[in-house]
């Protein structure tokens, strides 16, 4: 009988995913590097990739001997089994040392077993519920996790005057956290969340939703959905006359993702969004970053996810210059415990007891400027925890 693929995959999973022994250094350092570069996430993957590029452009040299190579594989963003799959292949066929990328939750959650198992470093680049690193210890985050990014502005709405909020998130767990959050930290500062609605993950009509939300009349809408979804919703949002019935939009800034937020319109002027990442974010470390981008993606503008990828391989890079260039996944791991960089969005660190990000989370007002729509930071809370 022939091996078909799919026994082959199953014969690759009853193999015990161990490593070689200590390899040669000067041996390259390889990235398995797993996003959706098709799909209804594609812009993540393309974000993602471009920065790794952008990153690996900018930092040439090799890393104590070691030259570091990724290896790309598109995971289409919306099976979890393939990413799944494609981690495990990385990890026997490839031989590669550290696993990075992961677009979504559900599909970080599905390849936490097998970098358990291999014992790889995973830097989780893009997806932000906050189970995720609970799920391996060698799980270790750049990205954001959502109530992180949410807490914020939920603080920030009910100092501003808002006292009723609607919240409508994409129904699954990074939703749900945003959901959670914001009620308990706008409740917490005496708003109250009058409307809890969920839209699907895919092929969402948002109209139904925002009708229910106009009709609610609250002072604001609080909106969560995952980059590359925005403007579908804020299309929706003009069109259904939300701002002219006075209903104030606030959100994480996944909403007016910088990849998306020009084509959105005047509609998006005003809003007030929290997020960690702001391509117009002011520093000499943010200028060098888009200098590096625009040399790899002239027609981009890189994103929250761009900024996760460029900081998940300084992370790899910093973890195996410590460790002397030794490629061992729990060495490199306690490597990365509590390091801190001065990232393109400002000061950020691995929390060395749970191994997710801490970084400084700001408040942004959507503004014209020069022709262009930017989401302009006003305000920060600094050294934000997943559950601060
Ligand atoms: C996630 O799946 O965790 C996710 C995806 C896109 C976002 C945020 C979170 O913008």
């Amino acid at each position: 009988m022939p091996i078909t693929r799919r026994a082959a995959l199953l014969s690759a999973a009853a193999l015990p995913l161990a490593r070689p022994a200590l390899s040669q250094s000067g041996d390259p350092f390889k990235v398995g590097l797993i996003v959706p570069m098709t799909g209804p996430s594609a812009s993540t993957g393309r974000q993602i990739d471009a920065a790794v590029k952008a990153w690996l452009r900018a930092n040439p040299a090799p890393v104590a001997g070691r030259r570091i190579e990724v290896v790309l594989r598109d995971d289409t963003g919306t099976a979890p089994d393939v990413t799944r799959r494609l981690a495990q292949e990385m990890a026997v066929r490839e031989r590669v040392r550290a696993l990075a990328g992961f677009g979504l939750t559900p599909l970080a959650l599905a390849a936490a077993p097998i970098a358990t198992e291999a014992k790889l470093p995973m830097i989780v680049m893009a997806a932000g519920a906050s189970v995720i690193p609970s799920r391996s210890p060698f799980i270790v985050r750049t990205s954001f996790t959502l109530p992180q990014a949410t807490r914020p502005i939920a603080t920030w709405a009910a100092a501003n005057g808002i006292r009723t909020a609607a919240t409508l998130v994409s129904d699954f767990a990074p939703g749900l956290d945003a959901e959670r959050a914001f009620k308990e930290a706008f409740g917490a500062a005496g708003g109250r969340v009058s409307l809890e609605l969920r839209s699907p993950l895919r092929n969402p009509d948002y109209a139904p939703f925002l009708q229910r939300v106009r009709d609610a009349r609250p002072d604001a809408l609080f909106i969560f959905v995952p980059s590359g979804e925005g403007s579908a919703l804020i299309k929706q949002f003009n069109e259904r006359g939300l701002r002219e019935a006075g209903i104030r939009l606030i959100g994480t800034g996944d909403v007016l993702d910088d990849d998306l937020l020009n084509d959105m319109g005047d509609g998006v002027i005003g809003a007030v969004t929290s997020h960690h990442y702001s391509t117009a974010h002011d520093s000499p470390e943010n200028a060098a970053f888009r200098d590096a981008f625009r040399a790899v993606a002239p027609d981009m503008r890189p994103n929250f996810m761009a900024v996760g990828g460029w900081d998940g391989m300084h992370l790899l890079a910093e973890a195996l210059r410590r460790t002397n260039g030794d490629p061992d996944g729990t060495k490199l791991v306690d490597a990365m415990k509590g390091l801190a960089w001065t990232s393109p969005r400002g000061p950020m660190s691995i929390d060395p007891a749970t191994r997710d990000v801490v970084q400084d989370v700001y408040i942004r007002r959507t503004e014209r400027r020069d022709g262009q729509l930017w989401n302009i930071e006003f305000d920060r809370v600094q050294a934000v925890k997943d559950a601060a």
